[in-house]
């Protein structure tokens, strides 16, 4: 008998779980989940000591500790400009999950088409689901992984009335540029659509630079911005979240918000306001750092035979698997911890098109130099298949 809801069937565990498990199983290198192996900035841990001495251990209010909406506006106004009320504009989350799923059940009818592009992060299927959508997706094709206008354009339907979009862009590492953004953004001018943009790796970007959709034309009163901290303060498990914009669109996912989670984790809200002043300095310095293990992981895969493409943001690189006689990422991933000791993720897994990533495998590169060196070794050993 199958207990669960309908809407939820086909969404068993995550690809991340079902792969750190994997690792997990195997005690093989976890290249799999995007988690950094190294600590979150030291005086931003004892920041949240500090508050939970200092008695912040109560429920926070439900739109978020004051001093972090504040932290977040000056966060969007110093860095790109935008003006953002700190009380009525901002929303903190249970991390951007809990964001895109406040936004969604917030925002989406049951009878509405979301755009998104594909491959997509997993929760925005599961989370347009929820709120009883359709997902419309755009197929986003290597090399480049650049957007087809044509494929935009085919992807609108007449029942499309949200775009849920992810820049810099998980799982392809693509950072959208100005004129791939106006494509999006005239859309909406055009069929008065609501956008909800992921920046979650806003301040990981190597090559080029990270536009937000808000500030193009026409934008600022259709845009919905979120973002958290676990990237940029490689602070994953904090889970301290945000969402940012027009007070009505803030206000319908903060609607949702409060009967999934009300509010909480308050002495971290106080730690992240204290961290986000830093946001800049310390994101450039942890982009430095990704840059280079690019680099590295990137040389790495292309010595162990692999077809790699170059991502320009975020912490993950995709590699085509096809020159080592393969074309099953699903069959290679499972693979894998036994053939070389290593853990990756099919890409596969985020497209509804499985053709057009089938053959493709992602790989996370936040992890210490040793561990990417001894994952490259251990992947130069590989044979391909006959
Ligand atoms: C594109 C994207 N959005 C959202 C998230 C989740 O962010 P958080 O941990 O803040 O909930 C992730 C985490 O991997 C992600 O890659």
């Amino acid at each position: 008998m199958t207990v669960l809801a309908t809407r939820l069937r086909g969404f068993g565990t995550t690809i991340f779980a079902e792969m750190t498990a994997l690792a997990q199983r195997t005690g093989a290198i976890n290249l799999g989940q995007g988690f950094p192996d190294t600590d979150g900035p030291a005086e931003i841990v004892e920041a949240a000591v500090a508050a939970l001495r200092a008695g912040h251990n109560q429920y926070a209010p439900a739109t978020g500790v004051p001093a972090l909406k504040t932290a977040v506006a000056e966060h969007q106004r110093r860095r790109y400009g935008i003006e953002v009320d700190p009380d009525e504009g901002v929303l903190v989350t249970f991390g951007a999950t809990e964001a895109i799923a406040a936004a969604l059940l917030g925002l989406c009818e049951p009878s509405d088409d979301v755009l998104t592009l594909e491959p997509y992060y997993d929760s925005y299927a599961a989370t347009i689901a929820m709120a009883g959508g359709r997902r419309r997706p755009v197929t986003l094709r290597p090399p480049d992984f650049a957007l087809d206008p044509d494929a935009l354009a085919a992807a609108i339907t007449p029942a499309t009335r949200l775009v849920l979009l992810n820049s810099p862009h998980n799982p392809t590492g693509r950072v959208l540029d100005r004129a791939e953004l106006e494509l999006i953004a005239a859309l909406c001018r055009e069929r008065d659509l609501i956008a909800i943009t992921d920046e979650v790796y806003e301040h990981l970007v190597f090559d080029g630079e990270h536009i937000p959709l808000v500030t193009l034309p026409g934008m600022a009163q259709r845009t919905l911005t979120i973002s958290s901290l676990g990237k940029t303060f490689s602070l994953t498990g904090w889970k301290v979240g945000w969402a940012s914009g027009p007070p009505p669109l803030v206000a319908a996912a903060a609607t949702a918000k409060q009967f999934l989670s009300f509010a909480g984790g308050t002495p971290l809200q106080h730690a992240a306001a204290n961290a986000l002043g830093r946001a800049d300095v310390h994101g450039r310095r942890l982009a430095a750092e990704l840059s280079a293990k690019r680099d590295r992981l990137c040389a790495g895969l292309e010595a162990a035979g692999l077809a790699v493409h170059r991502p320009a943001g975020t912490y993950f690189v995709n590699a085509d698997i096809r020159p080592l006689g393969e074309s099953d990422g699903r069959a290679f991933c499972w693979s894998l911890p036994e053939r070389a000791g290593v853990v990756a993720v099919p890409t596969v897994a985020f497209y509804d098109d499985h053709e057009a990533g089938s053959h493709l495998v992602r790989f996370a590169f936040c992890k210490r130099d040793e561990v990417l060196d001894e994952a490259i070794v251990r992947l130069r050993a590989l044979t391909p298949r006959s």
